[in-house]
């Protein structure tokens, strides 16, 4: 298994409870675990899987705290290191359910990094993403809807995490 780090960024600490729960069913501790916040990018240096994570705002956007932090990462080389992204929304927003995940792509696309653990759709409830290439199946990681379906996360959690653990 390689070295993970977990990166997430939070308003209201869904995505923060999301992130350590990830951590817990990898074995990555908390001290692996990082609120974007007050992390600076290069810790991402020290790990070789990136484990990325944001709720969505707004519009579609990204969580706030993502910005400063993300600007950083797209300056650095990530060759030879993989990203898997999760995001926390809420599928009554039939036009933006989780596309803070499809930013963090679209973003990162770009920095030799490779994607690992994109995660089925099916059994979602929305009408668009950005999270998601509009006739694909699969999204670009996992995405949670705690707002509307807190039941059906953990079962989605442990799926990915076993995907994880396949790819990784
Ligand atoms: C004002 C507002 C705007 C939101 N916009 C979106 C959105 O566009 N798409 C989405 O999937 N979820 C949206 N959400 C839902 C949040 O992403 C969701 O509540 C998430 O679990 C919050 O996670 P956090 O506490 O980690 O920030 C919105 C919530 C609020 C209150």
């Amino acid at each position: 298994m390689k070295k993970i780090g977990i990166f997430y960024g939070s308003a209201t600490g869904t995505t923060e409870k999301t992130a350590r729960r990830i951590g817990s069913l990898l074995g990555v501790g908390d001290d692996h675990i990082f609120n974007v916040a007050n992390t600076a990018p290069s810790k991402s240096g020290d790990y070789e899987l990136l484990i990325l994570g944001t709720s969505t705002w707004g519009n579609g956007n990204l969580e706030d705290d993502w910005y400063d932090f993300l600007a950083g990462l797209e300056e650095l080389d990530l060759r030879g290191k993989e990203i898997a992204l999760f995001g926390c929304g809420d599928e009554t927003m039939r036009d933006t359910f989780c596309s803070g995940v499809g930013e963090l792509y679209n973003r990162l696309v770009n920095t030799g990094a490779q994607f690992i653990a994109p995660y089925d759709t099916i059994g979602y409830n929305f009408d668009h993403s950005a999270a998601k290439p509009e006739d694909a199946l699969e999204a670009y990681g996992l995405l949670l809807d705690d707002v509307n379906h807190p039941e059906l996360t953990e079962t989605r959690l442990r799926g990915w995490t076993n995907l994880i653990k396949q790819q990784a």
